[in-house]
Order: structure tokens, then C-alpha cells, then sequence
């Protein structure tokens, strides 16, 4: 089996920018407490943070973090987490049937950005609060000093402003599982006048207006329009969130998922569009896919702990390498849409459908999906390039007919191409056939990882944290201006053509 393609350096599809590679950090199971945060462990800094965790968030490579939630934000009151740690209040988290002892808070979470070299990504409720929290949590945020609230923050011992420009406005307000959930009516007013107000305070955010929690959900594309009719001169994102898994054994479907992706991608920004073109507007706005993820979530839907416990264990799926491919497939999609997917963050970043997985007191290690991401996030910076491809099809019960062969490619600043290609043939390898005389490549080898595994659910645990890695491959040699490599079964590779 063969695949050919032609990469072009004329016209790439834009610049990727770097919070294309942001993660997610909620409160919601051991996510925070015991994940990032454990004081006490023999790895924590003198502030609590898992510095065993920080090492592998700077492995990974990922460059921002949204906060602190999620379906938590829609109940979270953030003057709980801040202020002397013995008077902070315990509370019942709704969304995640949780005790939240609120030990962690704003202010450290500012550290652990700081400490990991992270952008913040801050959420408001827009569940159970509004345009007043909103504001406070802003001005206590970014607001120098000289006032009740950016003073507080002073007395808390953070002198600073912490600058956050990236803010959601609430999230997936159009979920009925939502604490406060809105019809785009509700939702789209309300978001509108929270931003106008927040702007008021600081006119240099970036705002991001809830989208659609998934391309399944009743109201998509007809959300997007209502809200963005309230929206549109006041927000600079619109978020998309999706999540894939593997149903009843379905693995071609499943391998396919990025076509969904696409197609989600593709039909907010057209919906982005029409409202622009309706508006007579000049400006376009841009897709913030802030939750992404492999999820076996209809195998463990939304966990109701007994009793009421402190960091439950939920949602701590193990991912094969069947997850890893699938994984690398979706980054592959948001890739070959970064003119307009300009910020994106992995659902979540430790614990919770996480790369990064810690046991309390002990551990931490990297999971399958680790790698795929770790790897785009070093070598997918740069010129997205145009590709041609010319790829066998199968036929897939819920994607219909896709190819074999998912890929994409990145000129960075050295100017080095990587390609980043999937082979979704279970069974047999893909011969990869490309045209590169546009690049003018010199003749020699080029360097081919691998992630594939006779094994398709083969996965990393405490146990054995390393059974899982990408490997060098030999055979990937560029001659005469063409590079040809094989790429194994069922794969996540990374060519580098250098
Ligand atoms: O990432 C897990 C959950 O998935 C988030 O809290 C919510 O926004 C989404 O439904």
C-alpha cells in the first residue's frame, strides 16, 4: 500500500500559534490536589507543587492553561480560593460531586503558570454568577493597585498584576449538565454584556464566547450565530470542545475521528463567517478549541462518589496506543486549520484524561499520548504547510469513506519541515511516497519516530511506565528531492527532514 504526496511551500496555511498546544487544568478529581499540587509529597516545592509534575509539563511542551474549569467554574465562587489558607472555606462542588477544600486558589495556580512557564487561560461563572463575579475576579487580577479588590490581591502577597489577556466567558453554557445552563439567547446577552463590562476594566483581553460542547449537540451552528449576533465586536474566540472514543470495538471509525474534528472545525468557522458577512464586519473570529481529548466517557459517565470525598479518583482513563494515534490524529486536524484555530488546550493536563499521571505520595509518569503531543509541540512550530495527498480510502461506518493516510506538515524557524502523519491501517504498513522538490531538500537519511505497537491497547502504567515510547526508525531516506519511509500499522509518526 502506497500513499504519494506533494508538499508545497507556496501559500502555506498560516503560522501556528503557540497556544495551539494548551492544556486544561480543573478542579476535578486528583487534577489539582495530589496531580499538581501536594504538599508534603517528596518531590513538593516549598509552595506544595509536585516539582517531579513540573519536569514532565515542561517535557510535554505545552504553553498555557485554562482554569479552573470546566463544568466546575459554573458553581465556583474564586474569592474561596484565595487569601490565608486557614480561612478558606470547604465547599460542595456540584459539578463534580466533590469536596473542594479550596487549599488551592488563584494565587497558587499563578505560581504553578509561573513556575511551569505557562500563559494563563482564566474561566468566569456564568452558571450560578455573572457580570459582577466576573469583574472582581478581573480587577483583582490585572488591576495594579489602589483599590479594594487589586489591593487584596497586594495583602494576599502578590504585588503584581498578573496580566491574564485570555479569559473564557463561562463553559459549555449550552450542556444541560451545566450548573446555570442558558439558551444561546440567554447566554449570548449575557456573555455580551460581561465582556463589554470587562473591557471597561481592561480593553486588552482576549475574550472567548462559549461555542458548542460538541458537533452532536442539537443546537449547533444555530448556538454559534445566536450567540456571536450578541457577541461578535466584543469577543475575539469562539470555543468548540470534542471528545472521541472507541464504541463497541469500531477501531476504523474510531481511527477516523479527526474527520469529525474537521468538519466541526470547518462548520463553526462557516458559521463564524456568516455572521461576519452579515455584520459587514472586517474582523474574523477565531476558534479557541479549548477541549480536546480521547474520552471513554460513555464507559464511566459523570461518576457520583459516596460519601462526599476531597479528590475522588474520576476520570483517570489509561490510554493505549490505539488513544496515542487517534490522539495525534486530532492535533493533525487542528494543524491543518491553524489559520483559524489559534488557541486549543488538551483536555486535561494531570490525572483527569491526562498525558501526565501521579499517584498520591509516589510516581508520576507519562502516558501514551504523551509523546504525540510532546513531539507537535517541539517540532509543529512554524508554516503549516499545503499538502496534496493521494491516499487508499476505507470506508468507515460513522465517518464514511476516509483516507489511510492522515497528515499535515510544519517549516519551523530553522527552517526544517516535520510531517506529521497517521496510518490508520491496522494491518498493514503504508508506503509513504513524497514529492518534495519545492523544498529542495538535500539527499540523505531522514529522522523517522515512531509510535506503534504489535499491540494496540498496549499502555503505560506505574507498573511499567515505560512500556510504551516512540522509536527511531531506519528507511526514511530523501533522494533526488523525494522522500520515501514506511509508515508501521496503526501509527503516529514524526519525520523530520533534516
Ligand atoms: O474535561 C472534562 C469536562 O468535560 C469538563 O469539565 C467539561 O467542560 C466537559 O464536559
Amino acid at each position: 500500500r502506497q500513499a504519494r504526496v506533494t508538499l508545497s511551500n507556496h501559500l502555506p496555511v498560516g503560522e501556528v500559534d503557540p497556544r495551539l498546544y494548551g492544556s486544561f487544568l480543573e478542579h476535578l478529581g486528583r487534577a489539582v490536589y495530589t496531580g499538581v499540587f501536594e504538599p508534603g509529597h517528596p518531590a513538593a516545592d516549598a509552595d506544595g507543587l509536585r516539582t517531579d509534575v513540573l519536569a514532565l509539563v515542561r517535557e510535554l511542551g505545552t504553553t498555557m492553561v485554562r482554569y479552573p474549569g470546566g463544568n466546575f467554574v459554573s458553581g465556583y465562587r474564586w474569592e474561596d480560593g484565595v487569601g490565608p489558607r486557614e480561612d478558606r472555606p470547604r465547599r460542595l462542588d456540584l459539578a463534580w460531586r466533590s469536596v473542594e477544600p479550596n487549599t488551592f486558589g488563584l494565587g497558587e495556580f499563578m505560581r504553578f503558570t509561573q513556575v511551569a512557564g505557562l500563559e494563563p487561560m482564566m474561566a468566569v461563572n456564568l452558571g450560578t454568577r455573572g457580570i459582577e463575579a466576573a469583574c472582581d475576579l478581573l480587577e483583582y487580577s490585572n488591576h495594579p493597585g489602589g483599590t479594594a479588590l487589586s489591593d487584596l490581591r497586594r495583602a494576599h502577597g502578590d504585588p503584581d498584576p498578573y496580566g491574564i489577556r485570555l479569559w473564557c466567558l463561562g463553559n459549555e453554557m449550552d450542556g444541560p449538565w451545566q450548573i446555570g445552563d442558558k439558551t444561546a439567547q440567554e447566554y449570548g446577552r449575557l456573555a455580551g454584556q460581561t465582556a463589554r463590562a470587562m473591557r471597561m476594566i481592561d480593553p486588552d483581553l482576549q475574550l472567548v464566547a462559549c461555542g458548542s460542547s460538541g458537533r452532536s449537540m442539537p443546537t449547533f451552528g444555530e448556538w454559534e450565530a445566536t450567540v456571536l449576533e450578541h457577541t461578535y465586536d466584543a469577543v475575539d474566540f469562539i470555543s468548540c470542545h470534542s471528545y472521541y472514543q472507541e464504541f463497541d470495538g469500531d477501531v476504523d471509525s474510531f481511527l477516523a475521528s479527526a474527520a469529525d474534528m474537521e468538519s466541526f472545525i470547518e462548520g463553526t468557522v462557516a458559521t463564524c463567517d456568516y455572521v461576519k458577512a452579515k455584520r459587514k464586519s472586517s474582523k474574523s473570529i477565531q476558534i479557541s478549541f479549548d477541549e480536546w481529548n480521547v474520552w471513554y466517557m460513555h464507559d464511566s459517565p459523570h461518576p457520583t462518589p459516596e460519601p462526599w470525598t476531597e479528590a475522588p479518583r474520576l476520570l483517570e482513563d489509561v490510554y493505549s496506543v490505539t488513544d496515542a494515534v487517534v490522539f495525534g490524529s486530532l492535533l493533525i486536524a487542528m494543524l491543518r486549520h491553524c489559520d483559524r484555530v489559534t488557541a486549543a488546550c488538551l483536555a486535561q493536563l494531570v490525572n483527569v484524561i491526562a498525558p501526565i499521571m501521579t499517584e498520591p505520595g509516589g510516581p508520576a509518569w507519562r502516558q501514551t499520548t504523551f509523546y504525540p503531543f510532546a513531539q507537535a509541540a517541539r517540532y509543529g512550530r512554524g508554516q503549516v504547510l499545503r499538502l496534496a495527498i493521494d491516499s487508499p480510502t476505507y470506508d468507515t461506518a460513522k465517518h464514511g469513506t476516509v483516507p489511510v493516510l492522515h497528515a499535515t506538515a510544519v517549516t519551523g524557524e530553522d527552517g526544517v519541515t516535520t510531517l506529521f502523519a497517521v496510518n490508520r491501517d491496522t494491518d498493514r504498513p503504508l508506503k509513504l511516497v513524497v514529492d518534495l522538490r519545492e523544498l529542495a531538500p538535500p539527499d540523505g537519511p531522514a529522522h523517522h519516530s515512531a509510535l506503534a505497537d504489535p499491540d494496540r491497547h498496549a499502555r503505560n502504567t506505574s507498573a511499567e511506565p515505560d512500556r510504551v515510547t516512540p522509536r527511531q526508525l531506519s528507511g526514511a531516506v530523501i533522494e533526488g528531492g523525494t522522500l520515501r519511509a514506511t509508515l508501521p500499522p496503526l501509527s503516529w509518526n514524526t519525520i523530520r527532514l533534516s
